[in-house]
């Protein structure tokens, strides 16, 4: 099959691609031209599948998404155009609830601040204390796949975890009971908690979900971590109640409402913030096996067993 890899994937997958198919990568060409004429796009975050691109790619019957978001394709009109919209959403769990744990550390205690401040000569150990996880509550904005097993790991390290989803129903609050997290709405979890993680994919319900309003309402020196999509939170309104620190004191944000090579968000002025480059679901282990499941996903596609091989979950479009 004609294959545009949009999106750099794991180096072992790219190769088992290349040795049956015709592979291609973008090498900056813009996406619209390198889409014209094949069958399948493999794409990660970070490029956008608009209706533009999918009108162009006449050829184009298969998308696959290595990872779990799906705000960067334009489903309608791949639903419109026939093309199959696949997505690899459970192996990202385990990685990004692992970072979502590097980032509420990195916050509490003031590491990457820290690491900074002795680059340059500084050693201000009596301004570089933080709180302990441990006996605090952590609340979990879309407490799904991701979300659930960051509550998990909280669970585990003591904290009192609470989490909501946009569809409770008895059978959610017992699975996550079981999983240690109670579930209530998202008003309890937004002021109640010490620790506030997002793991809600980005639409238009989701769409500035914490805004000024919702900033205003969260304990006084609670910590925020993004690791959901950038529109989640409005950057703007974050940075105003950051600089005023009567309510949120810090927040890590590894998803930007502006994200890519040269993007400067005007948070990095501030001491109380960590940013990293959207590498949640960058664990090698994860990636590889998501590599595998997006060849195997490819294979099944060019033999005709596709809907018999793609697996609950999986299937978008
Ligand atoms: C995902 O949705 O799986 C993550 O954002 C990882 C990515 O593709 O960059």
């Amino acid at each position: 099959m004609k294959i545009l890899l949009a999106s750099p994937i794991d180096p072992a997958a790219h190769e088992r691609l290349q040795r049956h198919h015709d592979v291609r990568g973008l090498n900056g060409t813009d996406l619209r031209a390198a889409s014209a004429d094949r069958e399948v796009v493999v794409l990660r975050s970070g490029v956008l599948l608009s209706e533009d691109v999918l009108c162009g790619a006449d050829a184009l019957r298969l998308v696959v998404r290595a990872g779990s978001g799906v705000d960067n394709i334009d489903l309608d009109c791949a639903r419109r155009r026939g093309v199959r919209v696949v997505r690899v959403p459970g192996m990202s769990a385990p990685p990004v609830a692992e970072f979502t744990f590097a980032l509420l550390l990195s916050l509490a205690r003031n590491v990457t601040l820290a690491d900074r401040l002795v680059r340059t000569g500084h050693w201000p150990k009596p301004d570089l204390g933080g709180p302990l996880l441990r006996g605090k509550v952590l609340g979990i904005v879309g407490a799904g796949n991701i979300g659930g097993e960051v509550g998990e790991l909280a669970a585990a390290w003591d904290m009192e975890v609470l989490g909501c989803v946009a569809h409770p129903s008895d059978a959610v609050a017992d699975n996550l009971a079981r999983r240690g997290i109670r579930l209530c709405g998202f008003d309890e979890v937004v002021t109640s908690a010490d620790f506030v993680t997002l793991h809600v994919p980005l639409d238009e319900s989701t769409q500035h979900m914490i805004d000024a309003a919702v900033l205003e309402r969260m304990r006084p020196g609670s910590l925020l971590v993004n690791v959901a999509r950038g529109g989640v939170v409005d950057e703007k309104a974050l940075y105003e109640a950051l600089v005023d620190s009567s309510t949120v004191a810090g927040a890590a944000l590894d998803v930007h409402e502006t994200e890519g090579e040269g993007t400067v968000p005007a948070l990095a002025e501030l001491p109380n913030v960590v940013l990293t480059p959207h590498i949640g679901a960058m664990a090698l282990d994860s990636q590889r096996l998501i590599g595998e499941r997006v060849v195997d996903l490819v294979h099944a596609f060019a033999r005709g067993s596709f809907d018999e091989e793609v697996r609950d979950g999986e299937h978008v479009v």
